[in-house]
């Protein structure tokens, strides 16, 4: 079976799709220089699947560290980089730095290596705020923070890319809102200090580690008035890199593809469901509107359907249980 490059896979999307890699058959090899992450994690992706990828910690704008990381490798998943939106806006050169010199950096390793595949880790981000749902992936493209420059950038290096190698293949992987956990509740999302999110954010609420939500805004142009967003769980999201991965393999050319379900949830949707994951009301107050928020998107998804083969199959209610489970056994997450 082939060798796959995970970069950033020590983190929350990359560790769920290491396990589905490893489930497929794929040989996995993980270079994560966990800034925002736990090696532990690697011990219980082998609990879940009985393989324990090879680990290597570095940074990928280390040129040589990703050279040698290569060998032996057919395609690369490149998740590593920053995501908080606001911490991007305080700290643009660290962001631009990060995430654009880790991917030139490991594109320009891959082609010294001879490696020709990549799928990229982008974001709904991208598309600003659509003048009309679903979104699809010719809508205009417009950036609100240096987050999503980033994003926006990378996909236009990686496309140049391909133009100038036609033997390369890149997947540009535009993902919604990726919340839940593994099933077994043995890996999930383990965010540093308050999250910033709202499915954490609700499950700090319940574990009594947080008072209770604010819900940006209730005036929305929405069905009840609350934010409206298209939210993925992290293991039909994972299955989906496993797909592209394929794909990327057999192809050549960048494609853009959206990763969501395709139908949004409010926030007072989410919450709800929430609790009946975990089986009692919690508390909530209405506050002002988050500043960048807009009010609804969701996805259009025939395009990942059709070059991929890849549909959503969990819901809303299998995100929260599945949340519920990993914050009720792991209050502290990967800390012991
Ligand atoms: P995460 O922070 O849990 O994982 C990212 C991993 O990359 C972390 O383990 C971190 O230690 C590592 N990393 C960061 N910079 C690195 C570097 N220079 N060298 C080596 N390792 C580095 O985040 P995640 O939620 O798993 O997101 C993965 C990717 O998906 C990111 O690129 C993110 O921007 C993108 N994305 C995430 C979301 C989301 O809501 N979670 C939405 C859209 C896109
Ligand atoms: N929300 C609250 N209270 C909270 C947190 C969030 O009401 O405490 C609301 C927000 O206003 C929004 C919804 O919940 O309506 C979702 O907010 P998130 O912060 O969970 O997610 P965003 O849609 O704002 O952002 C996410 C990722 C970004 C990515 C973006 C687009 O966090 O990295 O999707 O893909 F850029």
């Amino acid at each position: 079976m082939p060798k796959v490059l995970v970069t950033g896979g020590a983190g929350y999307i990359g560790s769920h799709t290491c396990v589905e890699l490893l489930n497929a058959g794929y040989e996995v090899v993980v270079m994560d220089n966990l800034c925002n992450s736990k090696a532990g994690v690697l011990d219980r992706i082998e609990t879940i699947t009985g393989k324990k990828p090879a680990f290597i910690e570095g940074d990928v704008r280390d040129y040589d560290a990703v050279k040698r990381a290569l060998c032996g490798v057919d395609g690369v998943i490149h998740f590593a980089g920053l995501k908080a939106v606001g911490e991007s806006v305080k700290k643009p050169l660290l962001y631009y730095d990060n995430n654009l010199g880790s991917t030139i950096t490991l594109l320009q390793a891959m082609e010294e290596m001879g490696v020709n595949a990549i799928v990229f880790s982008s974001s709904a981000t991208v598309y600003g705020d659509p003048a009309t749902v679903p979104v699809k992936e010719d809508f205009p493209l417009s950036c609100a923070s240096p987050y999503a420059y980033t994003k926006y950038m990378c996909e236009r290096i990686l496309e140049g890319a391909c133009v100038a190698n036609e033997n390369l293949s890149a997947l540009l992987l535009r993902y919604f809102n990726p919340i839940g956990a593994h099933e077994s509740g043995i890996i999930g999302e383990d965010p540093n200090g308050i999250p910033n999110n709202l499915l954490p954010y609700i499950a700090k609420v319940a574990v009594g580690q947080l008072p209770k939500l604010t819900i940006f805004g209730d005036d929305y142009p929405t069905r009840d008035g609350t934010g409206v967003r298209d939210y993925i769980h992290v293991v039909d999201l994972a299955k989906g890199h496993v797909l592209a991965m394929d794909y990327a393999l057999t192809h050549k050319g960048a494609e853009a593809i959206n990763l969501g379900t395709g139908s949004g949830s409010s926030v007072l949707e989410v919450f709800h469901a929430f609790e009946r994951a975990c089986g009692r009301e919690l508390p909530y107050m209405i506050g002002p509107r988050r500043e960048g928020d807009v009010p609804e998107y969701f996805a259009e998804t025939t395009k990942a359907k059709e070059l991929l083969g890849w549909v959503a199959e969990k819901d809303i209610d299998d995100m929260c249980a599945d949340t519920w489970r990993w914050q009720k056994g792991n209050p502290n997450g990967y800390e012991e």
